[in-house]
């Protein structure tokens, strides 16, 4: 059940249980030209496993930044964060790089792909680092998954600006990662080719049950989460309830995409 949370100090407990996320307190300060900037100021949240959160605010309130403390790309100055049990805190760089191959997807606004391998490579490199018993033919799977299987062997390049999200997409999701972050992952996208990208993103969240993480400008993408968080400053404004998301493949299948 959601229950709308925005009051004067939000709580910062999930909605759906056992916490995937735990922050703690997080700041994070980094040095510029003009002396040090505060960017998160002490953030505290919690999110459940399989619950999808919205993170909207303002140009430079730290949502990016926010992202990629989650993603173990940007240490926090203080306070504490916890994914999936693990303490990030106690990891070194190598530790967090293995971690977030075991356990983080993620998607940016403008894809990352390695444009020098194919969309089948760009897949299966990261699964093969982590250990994929069979990189190649999950990599192939999941690129079907997301309606790619006749663009295997095309360089992102030769994608179209849908097409690669759709490979970023499902370079994300092909470990099976425990959160799928997202930094609007429709920004560089025509309306319609996002609202496909994100049709896709919200069925594989709820057909895998995966946790996600979703900034978007998209009041209306942001609402469809189960809760939305607000940030301002660097703070934790609001939290509110969204409606979470019906999609019409919840009512056509309940095929497991894993197959
Ligand atoms: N490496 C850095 N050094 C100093 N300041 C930084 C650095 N990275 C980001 N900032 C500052 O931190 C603030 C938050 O940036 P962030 O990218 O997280 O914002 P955002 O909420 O994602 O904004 P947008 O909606 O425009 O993407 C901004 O004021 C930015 O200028
Ligand atoms: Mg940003």
């Amino acid at each position: 059940m959601n229950v709308d949370q925005t009051s004067a100090s939000p709580s910062p407990v999930s909605t759906t249980g056992d916490a995937v996320v735990q922050l703690r307190d997080v700041h994070l300060t980094l040095p510029s030209d003009a002396g040090d900037v505060n960017i998160l100021r002490g953030i505290s949240l919690d999110v459940g496993k399989g619950e999808a959160v919205g993170l909207v605010g303002p140009s430079g309130s730290g949502k990016s930044t926010l992202l990629m403390v989650l993603a173990g790309l940007e240490r926090q100055s203080s306070g504490s964060v916890h994914l999936a049990g693990a303490d990030f805190s106690k990891l070194n760089e190598d530790g967090l790089a293995k971690f977030r191959l075991a356990h983080v997807g993620i998607v940016f606004q403008s894809f990352h792909l390695i444009p020098t391998m194919t969309a089948l490579e760009n897949v299966a490199v990261p699964l093969e680092l982590a250990g994929h018993p069979d990189p190649f033919g999950k990599a192939a799977e999941e690129l079907g998954h997301v309606g790619l299987e006749h663009r295997l062997s095309h360089y992102p390049g030769q994608l179209s600006g849908g097409e690669q999200q759709r490979v970023a997409l499902a370079r994300a999701v092909a470990g099976d990662p425990d959160i799928l972050l997202a930094d609007e992952p429709t920004g560089n996208l025509d309306g319609t080719t996002g609202e496909q990208i994100i049709e896709l993103m919200f069925d594989l969240h709820k057909r895998r049950g995966t946790t996600m993480v979703l900034i978007t400008h998209d009041a209306d993408l942001a609402q469809a989460c189960d809760r939305v968080v607000r940030l301002r400053d660097g703070q934790v404004e609001s939290i509110a309830a969204g409606t979470g998301r019906v999609l019409p493949s919840d009512e056509l299948t309940g095929e497991e995409v894993t197959g």
